[in-house]
């Protein structure tokens, strides 16, 4: 009996851990990806990181449209830039005004808010 609610008491605060792991890592919403491997042109530039909503595009695409004829399947292992997209690749292979909107509109895609990303708080006693 002893051991069953240890276990019990152990599982349930690994499970409010996670919990509080999710709430506070992610920026928005579960699932977006930040591309931010040339933030330094992006200071440059004046446009903030780039949140990729990978569950809006999974629900509307199949994985292969993608994975791996556009995109390698591996955070931050892509060589993206503006001009690979306004030529058509990447991104541009859809934001191109045919399938969906033109690379024009900078912040929907450098939409990242460091305010966004609190820090965790301290564990619970
Ligand atoms: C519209 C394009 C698109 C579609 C559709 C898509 N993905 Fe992705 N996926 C991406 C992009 C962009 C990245 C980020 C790549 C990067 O960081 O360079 C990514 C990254 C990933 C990663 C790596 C995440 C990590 O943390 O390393 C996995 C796994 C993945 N996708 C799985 C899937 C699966 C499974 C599906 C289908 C259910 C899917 N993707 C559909 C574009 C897409
Ligand atoms: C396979 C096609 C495809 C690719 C590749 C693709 N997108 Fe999209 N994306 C779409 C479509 C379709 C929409 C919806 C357009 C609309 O609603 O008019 C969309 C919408 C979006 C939105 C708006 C989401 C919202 O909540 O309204 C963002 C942001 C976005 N894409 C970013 C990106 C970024 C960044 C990349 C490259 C890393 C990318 N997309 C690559 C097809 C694609
Ligand atoms: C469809 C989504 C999308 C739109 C719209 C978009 N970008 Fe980007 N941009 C990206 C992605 C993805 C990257 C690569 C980020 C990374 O990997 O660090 C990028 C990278 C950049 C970079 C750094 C690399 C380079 O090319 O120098 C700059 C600067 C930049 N964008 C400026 C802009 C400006 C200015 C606009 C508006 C005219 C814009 N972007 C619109 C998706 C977009």
């Amino acid at each position: 009996m002893k051991r069953i609610s240890f276990w019990v008491l152990l599982l349930t605060c690994a499970g409010i851990a996670a919990g509080l792991f999710l709430a506070t890592t992610g920026n928005a919403e579960y699932g977006d990806i930040v591309l931010n491997s040339k933030s330094e042109s992006m200071q440059k530039a004046g446009v903030n990181p780039v949140v990729f909503p990978h569950w809006f595009h999974r629900i509307r695409f199949k994985c292969k449209v993608c994975h791996e004829d556009i995109f390698i399947i591996k955070k931050g292992a892509n060589d993206i830039n503006m001009t690979k997209i306004m030529n058509g690749d990447f991104c541009g292979r859809c934001h191109n005004g045919l399938i969906a909107w033109e690379p024009l509109y900078c912040d929907r895609c450098h939409s990242y808010r460091p305010e966004n990303d609190k820090p965790a708080p301290p564990p619970q006693p």
